[in-house]
Parts: C-alpha cells; structure tokens; sequence
C-alpha cells in the first residue's frame, strides 16, 4: 500500500526524476554494486513515492494478468489458499517462479512457515473460486474441489496448469514478500483457456 504520508511534494518528484534520468543518482554502478538479494538498489528504496495509491491501481490495472490460487498447509496439515495475480516465471535453470504475498494477508503466516506452496492458474469458468478465495473470512475448501499432488499440498481441479514448489528464497518487496519457489512438479490441461483479470474485472480470452 502507497501511504499518502509519505508522498513528496511534486516539485521534489520532477527534481528527482531529472536527476535519476541525468544519471546523477548513479543509477548502473548502485545496480551493479548491489550487495545481494535482498538489498535494493538505492535508487529505489530511497525516495518516497511521488505515485499516489488510486493512480497506481489505475496504471497497473492496465496490465493484463492471469489469475491463480496459491495453496500452502501448515504444520498441522491445514490447507490455506489465496488468489493471486502476482505470480510469474523466473528462471529456466534452475526452474523458478515467484509469487507475491501481502504482507496483511490472512495467508501470510503460513506462507513464511511453509516450505513449500502450490500454483493453480485458473481456468476461465473459474471466476467464483478467484472470487471465493479473495473474499476474506470465507471457507474456502470446504467446497471447492481438490486433487493431492505429488508434495500433498491441495491443487484445484479444473485448472489450467498446477505447479508445485519448493520455496527456496524469499524477498522483501515493500509491503509485501516475494517468494521464489523451484518446481517440483507442473502439468498442464490440454486446450485450457485461462481466466484473466484487468482493470478490477475478470475477463476472457476472446
Ligand atoms: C484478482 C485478484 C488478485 C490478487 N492478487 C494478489 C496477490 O498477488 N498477492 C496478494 O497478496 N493478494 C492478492 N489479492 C488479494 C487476496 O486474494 C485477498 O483478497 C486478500 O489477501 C484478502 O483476503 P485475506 O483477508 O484472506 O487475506 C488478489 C485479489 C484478487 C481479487
């Protein structure tokens, strides 16, 4: 979340900018020069945003994004899923993908305990479970229809692809945390046509 307190007034912004694009903030050596994974790079952790919540949302709702479910278990053999749109591919060798996970999400606990999380990427009949496991307080599993996959955690039937990870990193990206995942395990549906999400709806491909 983009705190409005800590907005900069814009004549700071537009300084910042020309001073970024100028290169003067040392932008390729703080990249170069970053000491590991989990430091940013100065210029983006130093100023405070210039964007405010409601234009962030409206410029990145313009992204076109597939919809997935992220299921983990916890110690005691509980499932806990979420719908996640953060998720993407990260390496072919060695397999990664990432997801990100809200730093107030119910899920969240479970996720930094887990050391491994299932991805379901939704089909698109499938807006009422992306739907189900946004809605917070709601029982999610109760009725929704799982397979066990080869790391036991839960895999919605009837989606498109699942893959099953185990976590192998994880980042702090702001308010939330990125959590790299190796596959274990992925299957794909023959002919499966994703659900999408864009610009707050969910959408088909036509
Ligand atoms: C389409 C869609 C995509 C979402 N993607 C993410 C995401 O990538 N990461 C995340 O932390 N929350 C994401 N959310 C929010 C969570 O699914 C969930 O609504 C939120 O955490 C509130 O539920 P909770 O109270 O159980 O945590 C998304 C919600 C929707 C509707």
């Amino acid at each position: 979340m983009v705190g409005t307190s800590r907005h900069r007034p814009r004549a700071a912004c537009a300084a910042w900018a020309v001073a970024c694009a100028a290169g003067a903030l040392g932008t390729t050596s703080a990249l170069a020069a970053s000491p590991g994974p989990t430091a940013l790079p100065l210029e983006f952790s130093a100023p405070p945003s210039c964007i405010d919540a409601a234009t962030f949302r409206r410029v990145l709702g313009r992204f076109p994004s597939g919809v997935t479910i992220v299921t983990v278990r916890d110690g005691d053999g509980v499932d806990h899923g979420m719908t996640v749109s953060a998720f993407a591919s990260l390496s072919l060798s060695p397999p990664l993908v990432l997801v990100c996970i809200g730093d107030d999400a119910t899920i969240a606990a479970a996720v930094s305990a887990a050391g491994s999380f299932a991805v379901s990427v939704l089909s698109e009949g499938q807006e009422a479970l992306a739907r189900l496991f946004a809605d917070t307080g709601a029982e999610r599993f109760a009725g929704t229809a799982v397979s066990r996959g080869t790391t036991g955690l839960a895999l919605i039937d009837g989606a498109v692809a699942h893959l099953e990870c185990a976590i192998v990193a994880r980042h702090r990206g702001g308010d939330h945390t990125i959590v790299v995942g190796e596959v274990l395990a992925a299957r794909a549906a023959e002919g499966g046509r994703p659900l999408i999400y864009q610009l707050g709806e969910y959408r088909r491909l036509r």
